[in-house]
């Protein structure tokens, strides 16, 4: 589907339907001396006078309050079909709002197998700023515009093949353009990211996956360098924790490495590293989980796809940092050389670490790969991982958890999580919680005390392979990562794309 701007009115004229908002004000009569609130329809904003002529005297608009998600569909005299899209109270309407009204409204007109429609942006301007709902309105026809279909014998058919936006003045056009083009950008990395997660495992193998990802990057990341590290490379670096995850497998690990660097880079250009686990499969290893909870794990390499998805769109849209994303590919299978539980490895930092649950497996990859990002000495680090399902107890699968070494750097990404409507929360981490995860016989043990602060005692782990006190937040995604369905923009089962508005965001305003 395409987002087009209709400056001059003309695709408007020829759309299947035209969409307008309309505001529920409340009024208080006093009849019969008592007071009394009434809902009414607000209009005020149609640019065009007689569609709102005809709607004062349309008969079945009596009924519409204009209540949020309240809808009223006629025909009006040119023959095109007008759908009113109620609002609600205009003071209440917030950004999220309008992506939540826009996602609806998409589907409604896919349903009803409309091929073209024409929105007016004037009146869903409610915040007064026109870029800025041009922008949320291509977010939210980008991110609703997905479905994985590859495995469907019979797919859905695609009517709705246009949408313009109208209603904009003239010495507006350049700004609204360039904010629908970095947001087609934007959605289209999340679908990027959403296929990756959602192919199936047997088809994304580890070395497949690695692949699929250096070709993404070849084909639309001019100038970015990649690496795919392979297993014997992996174990010259000293990544033998990484490693003893890939241990039981019948396919090779990989580590992906994808350096940007702006045009313009000064010596005081910021550098960020990305860090992505990539479990195409976590069975659990010889910690075999139960069936019921290895269901679903091929979406164990989201917290990967999450961060080449912030990348690529950081890149398209040309962000002022430097970005390193590095991703942690292998799966937690089992065979006869799988790694065991009781065994001690040792870590690249040096640190030896006893493995007393092979379910504990991403924080075994992430901890090499972090000690690695550090040698490149960024200002800043990130990764995204479905670390923990302790993570859905503590925060369900709408809030990402945040934690990390410096609370600067947390609230940053914080920031950057408000500033796009992401829910995100932090948690702590506490000296006793670090002290959890100390072995009697190795340096460092990967598990803590069970059904205790798991997402938290999974971030010390990590801590302990952060250096040189770089600034680092760990994102675990394990309950945001797929089945967002309380988003009306993103697919009720499957990948959710979530978190990469929060990190692209990051990236575009680090200076
Ligand atoms: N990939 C899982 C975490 C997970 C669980 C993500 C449910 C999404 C939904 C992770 O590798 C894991 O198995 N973690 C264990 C850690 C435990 C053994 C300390 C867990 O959470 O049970
Ligand atoms: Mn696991
Ligand atoms: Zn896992």
């Amino acid at each position: 589907m395409q987002l087009v701007l209709d400056q001059n009115g003309q695709k408007t004229l020829a759309a299947d339907v035209r969409v307008v908002s309309a505001f529920q004000k409340s009024t208080t009569k006093t009849v019969k001396g008592k007071a009394t609130t009434e809902a009414t329809v607000s209009v005020d904003h149609w640019a065009d006078k007689s569609l709102k002529e005809e709607f004062a005297e349309l008969r079945a608009a009596k009924n519409f309050k204009a209540g949020k998600d309240e809808v009223l569909t006629f025909t009006a005299a040119m023959g095109e079909t007008v759908k009113v899209i109620g609002l609600g109270d205009k003071t209440k309407y917030k950004a999220e709002d309008l992506r939540k009204t826009i996602a609806k409204c998409v589907k409604a007109l896919k349903a009803e197998k409309f091929t073209s429609a024409s929105i007016d942006l004037h009146s869903f301007d409610v915040l007064r700023d026109t870029a800025h709902a041009a922008e949320l309105i291509a977010e939210a026809v980008g991110m609703t515009d997905y479905s994985f279909e590859k495995y469907l014998s019979k797919k859905s058919e695609a009517t709705l093949k246009e949408i313009c936006l109208t209603g904009f003045e003239k010495r507006k056009e350049a700004a609204i353009r360039n904010a629908v083009a970095h947001k087609a950008l934007l959605t289209e990395s999340i679908n990027v990211a959403r296929d990756f997660v959602n192919e199936a495992p047997n088809v994304l193998r580890s070395t497949e996956y690695a692949k699929l990802v250096e070709a993404d990057a070849k084909k639309h990341l001019k100038g970015v360098k990649v690496k795919v590290y392979t297993k014997a490379q992996l174990k010259a670096m000293g990544m033998d924790m990484f490693l003893s995850v890939n241990a039981g497998s019948a396919y090779e690990a990989r580590m992906v490495e994808l350096t940007y660097e702006p045009a313009k880079k000064t010596k005081n250009t910021k550098h960020i590293a990305l860090v992505g686990k990539g479990l195409v499969f976590d069975t659990g290893g010889y910690s075999l989980k139960p069936g019921a909870n290895m269901m679903n794990m091929k979406y164990d390499m989201a917290g990967s796809a999450t961060v080449y998805g912030a990348f690529r769109a950081a890149v398209l849209m040309k962000a002022p940092v430097k970005i390193t994303c590095l991703l942690g590919i292998t799966d937690n299978a089992v065979n006869a050389e799988a790694t065991m539980p009781d065994s001690i490895v040792k870590a690249r930092n040096g640190k030896t670490v006893e493995i007393l649950n092979t379910d504990a497996e991403g924080r075994l990859v992430l901890g090499d790969v972090l000690d690695y990002a550090c040698d490149l000495k960024p200002d800043g680090i990130i990764d995204a991982a479905t670390l923990t399902g302790a993570c859905l107890v503590a925060l369900g699968s709408q809030v990402t958890a945040a934690l990390g070494n410096n609370q600067k750097w947390i609230d940053t990404v914080l920031g950057a999580a408000k500033a796009s409507d992401e829910y995100m929360w932090q948690l702590p981490i506490i000296p006793e919680w670090s002290a959890d995860m100390k072995s009697k016989v190795a340096d460092l043990k990967n598990i803590g005390t069970p059904m205790k602060a798991g997402t938290a005692t999974a971030a010390a782990f990590l801590q302990e392979f952060i250096k040189d006190d770089i600034p680092w937040c760990h994102l675990d995604i394990a309950g945001t990562a797929d089945g967002a369905g309380h988003l009306p923009y993103c697919p009720a089962h499957g990948a959710s794309g979530l978190t990469i508005r929060t990190l692209v965001h990051l990236l575009m305003h680090t200076k």
